[in-house]
């Protein structure tokens, strides 16, 4: 079910933060360099707000990748080429049902180095202070796509993202159940065929700073 449109889209900020989550819990080191650099932005005596979210590059960088390496689909929605048009010396007749496989550009080996591994420092701009982007334009994986029918919503779609797993990470200490694995859900191969994520959660802010409900 798509955040936007329930019709025709299928991407959702809950996917990415669950998948981002899976992969991040799954490798103690990035989850405490994740977890770390909230508090030393944020602090433990509020939530994280929006406009922290500029700031939290390592989480975003860590969201990036669980969109290149976990499409929620294996292709993306299909589109009709309007006229004839050549691509990479492909020849593509007006009238073509066009599918990209987002599964293939996002672990392409051509692409990407070591392509199966969640590596979210491959993201990190190097003596850049820009904020790490989830949108990816060249199309090297696809989150919000490109073009005319790319997504209309990719500023919304990515602080909602960050938001969510800004927030998951923490407001709460992630472990993995005892006698269970994490690989048969970070091995499936996109949102529909993967089993459910389940992980222990416990609190880890001061009591004050979760919102009551009365
Ligand atoms: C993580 C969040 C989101 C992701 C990854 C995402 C991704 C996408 C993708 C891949 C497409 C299809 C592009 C194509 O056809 O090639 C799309 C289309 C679309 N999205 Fe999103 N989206 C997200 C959130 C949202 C939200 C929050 C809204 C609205 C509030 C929204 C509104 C739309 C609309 C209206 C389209 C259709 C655009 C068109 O066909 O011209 N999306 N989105």
């Amino acid at each position: 079910m798509h955040a936007g449109i329930s019709n025709r889209g299928i991407d959702n900020p809950a996917n990415a933060a669950e998948w981002a989550l899976a992969e991040i819990v799954n490798q103690p080191h990035i989850l405490k360099r994740a977890v770390d650099e909230i508090d030393r932005v944020v602090g433990k005596n509020r939530l994280v707000q929006q406009r922290d979210l500029s700031q939290l590059n390592y989480v975003r960088a860590c969201a990036r990748e669980a969109f290149r390496l976990h499409p929620v689909a294996t292709f993306n929605i299909p589109h009709v080429s309007l006229s004839d048009v050549t691509v990479s010396g492909y020849f593509i007749p007006k009238g073509s049902h066009v599918l990209l496989s987002r599964l293939g550009l996002g672990r392409n080996p051509e692409a990407w180095d070591e392509p199966l591994k969640f590596r979210p420092d491959r993201h990190l701009n190097t003596g850049s202070q820009q904020p790490v982007q989830l949108t990816e334009p060249g199309l090297r994986f696809i989150s919000f796509s490109t073009g005319r029918r790319g997504c209309p919503a990719a500023e919304l779609g990515t602080e909602m993202t960050m938001m969510l797993l800004s927030r998951l990470l923490q407001g709460f200490n992630w472990s993995v159940p005892r006698g269970t694995s994490l690989l048969d859900h970070l091995q499936s191969k996109d949102a529909f065929s993967s089993p459910p994520l389940i992980l222990h959660a416990g609190p880890r802010l001061p009591a004050h700073v979760y919102p009551m409900t009365s």
